[in-house]
């Protein structure tokens, strides 16, 4: 066999939570064939596989063994459709953010009110990132695959996917068995801002342009998501909880104020952060960890811990939460390795 191709690599700034982490193997390949190349070797060697994006939604432990690849293909480009539609290709590598900012400065409308998510377009339909009314699933018309077992490409269509909130086949069925390497987002050049969410409306003009929709989320994410770059973390740390609509109505009697969304099959989504905060837990430090003091949903990394000391901590959050309310947290962002 030929030497190890692909050289260790600290990875402790490679996730937004900042977490310390050596990577055994890694390998950032800028094409489909060095993709594929890189699984090949991964294979004849026998070596784990764990992927990575732009670790906003990821949770790294100290040592991960085998072949780290973080897909560096990162081109984007339009295509004309049918009418004002358009199709935008965009490659695992491409910063989300960024290419909202640029879709929303060609005045094109779907993805607006995605802006400052942070992470790569490959990761983004694993969580089937959303915000502000908008799920990514709205607007993607398809994406390519690469097989991790035989590194064969296919097409998936949105069905295919599974999508749901915060959630895909991809957190399922497909888990560590594809990469993803392509997205087609399917937006239009005329559109109508959805503006539904929150105070979203009141941040905007009569007919804003997309990139006023964008200007207007990024100030609300700004007012109360901590920046990654100034405090780690990786956004909401825990899904909102779906609950029968009979614990619901008993939550509700103790108070109405409680923001509550009924769902289309009974059930209702209660706003985590609001059960965090709630339980008196916004702005708690415990060593290296605490409760952001401005979104409760965030939980923040101030230097210095570990994954599983940050797993502990959030092990006490949802503990707290389930005595007082009698509502499970579930976990938001993925545990790698
Ligand atoms: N709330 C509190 N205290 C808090 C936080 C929230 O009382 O500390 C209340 C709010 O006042 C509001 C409700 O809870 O009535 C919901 O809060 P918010 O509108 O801020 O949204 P969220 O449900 O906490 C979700 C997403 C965010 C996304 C926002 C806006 C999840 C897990 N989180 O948060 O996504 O930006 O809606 O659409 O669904 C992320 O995934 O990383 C993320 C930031």
């Amino acid at each position: 066999m030929n030497p190890v191709p692909y050289p260790p690599r600290d990875l402790s700034s490679a996730s937004t939570l900042g977490l310390p982490c050596m990577a055994e193997h890694f390998a950032a390949p800028a094409s489909l064939a060095e993709l594929q190349a890189a699984l090949a070797e991964a294979r004849a060697r026998g070596w784990p596989l764990t992927l990575l994006g732009g670790g906003s939604n990821l949770i790294l432990p100290e040592r991960l063994s085998g072949l780290v690849i973080r897909p560096a293909m990162a081109g984007w480009w339009v295509e004309e459709g049918e009418g004002d539609r358009v199709r935008v290709h965009a490659e695992a590598g491409v910063v989300w953010h960024d290419l909202v900012m640029a879709l929303a400065g060609q005045g094109l409308w779907g993805t607006e009110n995605l802006a400052l998510i942070p992470g790569h377009c490959g990761a983004a339909p694993i969580q089937n990132i959303g915000a502000y009314g908008v799920e990514l699933s709205e607007v993607l018309e398809a994406l390519q695959v690469v097989d991790l077992a035989d590194g064969r490409e296919a097409w998936m269509t949105p069905q295919a996917c599974a999508f749901g909130y915060r959630d895909s086949v991809f957190k399922g069925r497909l888990a560590g068995r594809v990469v993803i390497t392509r997205l087609v987002l399917n937006l239009s050049r005329r559109g109508e801002a959805r503006l539904g969410y929150g105070d979203l409306a009141g941040r905007v003009g009569k007919d804003p342009t997309p990139l006023e929709v964008v200007e207007a989320v990024c100030a609300i994410r700004r007012d109360k998501l901590p920046d990654p770059a100034r405090l780690a973390n990786a956004g909401s740390f825990f899904k909102n909880p779906v609950v029968e609509a009979a614990l619901a109505e008993r939550l509700l009697a103790l108070d109405p104020e409680m923001p509550h969304f009924p769902q289309p099959d009974g059930r209702v989504k209660l706003a985590a952060g609001w059960l965090i905060d709630q339980s008196g837990l916004k702005g708690l430090c415990e060593g290296h960890f605490g409760v952001h003091d401005r979104q409760a949903l965030v939980l923040v990394h101030f230097g210095g811990g570990s994954a599983a000391e940050l797993l502990a901590f959030a092990e006490r959050v949802a503990r707290r939460v389930l005595e007082r309310f009698g509502v499970a947290l579930e976990r938001e962002p993925r545990l790698a390795g």
